[in-house]
């Protein structure tokens, strides 16, 4: 098996952005995990499925056909843009708390990892679905740092009709209400594996933090044979 990269942190640690890069400057695969809570929470309510039906959810989960790639499609509906808006924010947090969507998810990544040459990004990757993973790192940065971020990410503001830093106070309301659900929950609450590097990434340029975990990753890297 190729290595596998598990990189988990709260909402605007930059994992999106460190996975994605780290993840072409190796040529490995990157799954953003978050993606396909959102996802599946898109088609579950495209389906007319009340997300607090957990059963109902996770056969979505289980069957849905995702492409996670530059786009990311679930059973042939293109929903990059229609996952990042705030009401899909918290209709995956909800969704991402039924133990039965859990399961469902959790075999389906660990089926696209099996064979490494992957980074995945997430919540439990480290703890739950690769403990086993070859590099794990846990990105966090402050509350405030984080709404920051988040006001300026692109693809969360696209859809809505005026542009960021008006709305840091709100986000910042918003991404606490998630991150304490996402810490509570009772099955794989976020929370740093014990074996995981964590780092700290407020105020880093994103390029500096990409380095540091280049530096963890490349003593774990085969040697081609
Ligand atoms: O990373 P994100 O904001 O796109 O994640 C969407 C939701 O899914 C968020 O509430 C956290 C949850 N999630 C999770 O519980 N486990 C993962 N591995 C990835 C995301």
């Amino acid at each position: 098996m190729d290595v596998l990269i598990a990189i988990d942190g709260p909402s605007g640690a930059g994992k999106g952005t460190v996975a994605r890069t780290v993840a072409s400057q190796l040529n490995f695969r990157h799954i953003d995990t978050g993606a396909m809570y959102r996802a599946v929470a898109w088609r579950a309510q495209q389906l007319g499925i009340d997300l607090a039906d957990g059963e109902a959810v996770a056969g979505v989960a289980e069957t849905a056909v995702f492409t996670l790639s530059a786009c990311v499609e679930i059973d042939g509906h293109d929903v990059t843009s229609a996952i990042r808006t705030p009401a899909m924010d918290a209709a995956a947090a909800v969704v991402a708390r039924h133990p039965e969507v859990r399961r469902a998810l959790v075999s389906r990544q660990r089926e696209m990892g099996r064979l490494g040459g992957v980074v995945m990004e997430g919540r439990d990757i480290g703890t739950v679905v690769f403990p086993e993973a070859d590099v794990k790192v846990y990105l966090d940065a402050t509350p405030d740092e984080r709404a920051r971020r988040r006001a300026w990410d692109r693809a969360h503001t696209a859809s809505q009709t005026s542009g960021a830093p008006d709305h840091v106070g709100q986000i910042a309301q918003a991404l606490e209400a998630r991150d304490q659900s996402d810490r509570t929950r009772a099955v794989s609450p976020l929370m740093p594996a014990t074996d995981a590097v964590y780092l700290d990434t407020t105020g880093v340029p994103i390029d500096a933090v990409v380095s540091q975990v280049m530096a963890l990753i490349r003593p774990r890297l085969r040697p081609v044979p």
